[in-house]
């Protein structure tokens, strides 16, 4: 572990730590909240796809938003760089250090505050992990409004920071939308309290939005308040086999009109992808073998009519030829096991050594084009090449897979596929935000102007830049 890892990139001129630093936050949050052994902050300091690592020599567990706002505070008056981390599941190294930036968990802020059963709100703190959350909401009819595969680990507070979409947004909506109320607290400590719990709220700007997708640049996310809604009773699970990528334009379109308002979610996966956890994870599939599949749920309140439905819908598309070969099911295991074989691609994918990863927005009629243009460009330099993602929000993850790092193929894909990108007029970073590994590229997507102001609100709200540096922003 060396600390030129990134050439390119030079330290800020923070503060390093001393005993000093380290006796303040003992004092404040006691001995064991305080993680200073290698060991202990080794897994603070590397990133879920092990592409990016840090050396923070200081992990920080506050409990309270008071604590938050305390070390904030401190940091802000001793220019100590602070990394904000919740579930460490970010695919865009946002969530590790860089250098030796501190590390502030939100894990032990984990308590849920309040469930109003009945206008379905719930408030949290921010270290709450997206599945218990879940679980807690279902004892009592309601659900999160986002999932993702990483929901066994991920945050509320990570969620929120990094405007999460997930599996369910084509129902749901993003975070801005759920979201009702933020706690969060500023670079200099100042806490501000937008934790509304209305639906309508207009009194001046609307605040909490600067956090939603701010990636812990803009303040520390402590508590949110978001709008749970009803759980469906009924939930239907079709796992489909289909010949060409028209055809699964053409089922989206299907499913939208003929399943219209209990369709919850339309995922795709090409052969590749699928192979990845049949051949990797061993995950086995209840279909045959084709060139793309996709996962469709529907979810609602009337099993006989949500069925009825479904059935008619799968009945027409495979009368017509769109859909070669399908299975459905209302089983919770089975429904669970066809689950895994599309949000496990992105562990399994690790198994294949180093990887590329690329989270695209594109037109969806061009939402597949890149993977046979980079098939092409790659050729026998990659190992695999993989698409995946949620057609019904336009936003495809391509990965490319090597043995292990090789610069040249680097150079093949980069710029290249955001130049791509840009020409089709997508997005370069459609749901998984910034981090570190994207400010370079972000021009892509965002005009100079908006780019200009990104960096006098970064300059307003955090003179000092001590909020989770080298993110998100190029540097000039
Ligand atoms: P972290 O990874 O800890 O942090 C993410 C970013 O938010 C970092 O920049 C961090 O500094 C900042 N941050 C974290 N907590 C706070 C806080 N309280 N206040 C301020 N800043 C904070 N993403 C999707 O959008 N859709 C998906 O479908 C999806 N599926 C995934 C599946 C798998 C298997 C994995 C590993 C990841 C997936 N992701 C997905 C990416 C990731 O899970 C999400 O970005 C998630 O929202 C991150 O939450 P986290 O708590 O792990 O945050
Ligand atoms: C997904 O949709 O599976 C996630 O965004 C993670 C990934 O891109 O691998
Ligand atoms: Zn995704």
């Amino acid at each position: 572990l060396t600390k030129d890892r990134y050439p390119h990139i030079k330290r800020g001129d923070y503060a390093t730590l001393s005993q000093k630093h380290l006796d303040y936050f003992v004092g404040l949050l006691g001995r064991n909240r305080v993680l200073t052994d290698p060991s202990d902050c080794e897994m603070y300091n590397v990133d879920f796809i092990k592409a990016v690592r840090g050396y923070s020599q200081c992990v920080l567990k506050p409990q309270t938003t008071e604590e938050v706002s305390n070390i904030l505070s401190f940091c802000n008056q001793h220019r100590l760089a602070v990394c904000p981390q919740g579930g460490n599941t970010g695919l865009v190294g946002g969530s590790v250090p860089v250098f030796d930036e501190v590390v502030l968990s939100t894990s032990l802020l984990n308590k849920i505050i309040s469930i109003d059963d009945i206008s379905g709100v719930m408030v949290c703190e921010a270290g709450c992990v997206l599945e218990r959350l879940d679980e807690t909401l279902g004892e009592r009819g309601l659900m999160m409004p986002l999932d993702l595969g990483a929901k066994g680990s991920c945050n509320i507070g990570g969620n929120v920071s990094t405007n999460a979409g997930g599996l369910r947004l084509l129902r749901y909506g993003n975070l801005h939308g759920s979201v009702l109320g933020v706690e969060a607290v500023k670079a200099n400590g100042d806490v501000i309290d937008c934790l509304s719990t209305l639906k309508k709220d207009n009194t001046g700007y609307h605040l909490m939005h600067l956090f939603i997708g701010s990636e812990g640049t803009l303040g520390i996310v402590t508590k949110v308040a978001i709008h749970c809604p009803s759980r469906p009773t009924s939930l239907n699970l079709a796992l489909l086999g289909l010949h060409s990528f028209e055809d699964i334009l053409r089922t989206y379109s299907r499913a939208k009109k003929e399943l219209s308002e209990i369709l919850s979610s339309c995922e795709m996966m090409d052969a590749s992808s699928l192979d990845v956890v049949t051949s990797h994870l061993k995950l086995k599939s209840p279909l045959g073998e084709f060139p793309f599949y996709m996962v469709i749920e529907t979810s609602g309140s009337n099993e006989k009519h949500d069925e009825e439905k479904l059935n008619a819908f799968l009945e027409s598309v495979m009368g017509d030829g769109i859909v070669a070969d399908g299975t459905v099911t209302n089983e919770p295991s089975k429904i669970r096991l066809i689950w895994d074989l599309r949000e496990r691609i992105t562990e399994g994918l690790l198994h294949d050594g180093y990887l590329f990863k690329y989270d695209i927005s594109l037109p969806i009629k061009d939402f597949y084009s890149l993977i046979p243009k980079m098939r092409e460009r790659l050729g026998s330099d990659a190992s695999r090449i993989a698409g995946y993602g949620h057609i019904g929000d336009g936003n495809i993850h391509l990965n490319i897979s090597v043995p292990e790092f090789r610069p040249d193929v680097l150079k093949k894909v980069e710029p290249y596929v955001y130049e791509l990108t840009s020409k089709l007029k997508g997005s370069v970073s459609a749901e998984h935000g910034v981090g570190f590994r994207k400010p370079p590229y972000i021009h892509y997507s965002k005009s100079d102007n908006a780019i200009g102001l990104m960096k006098e609100l970064k300059n307003m709200m955090d003179p000092n830049g001590i909020l989770n540096p080298y993110k998100v922003l190029p540097s000039q």
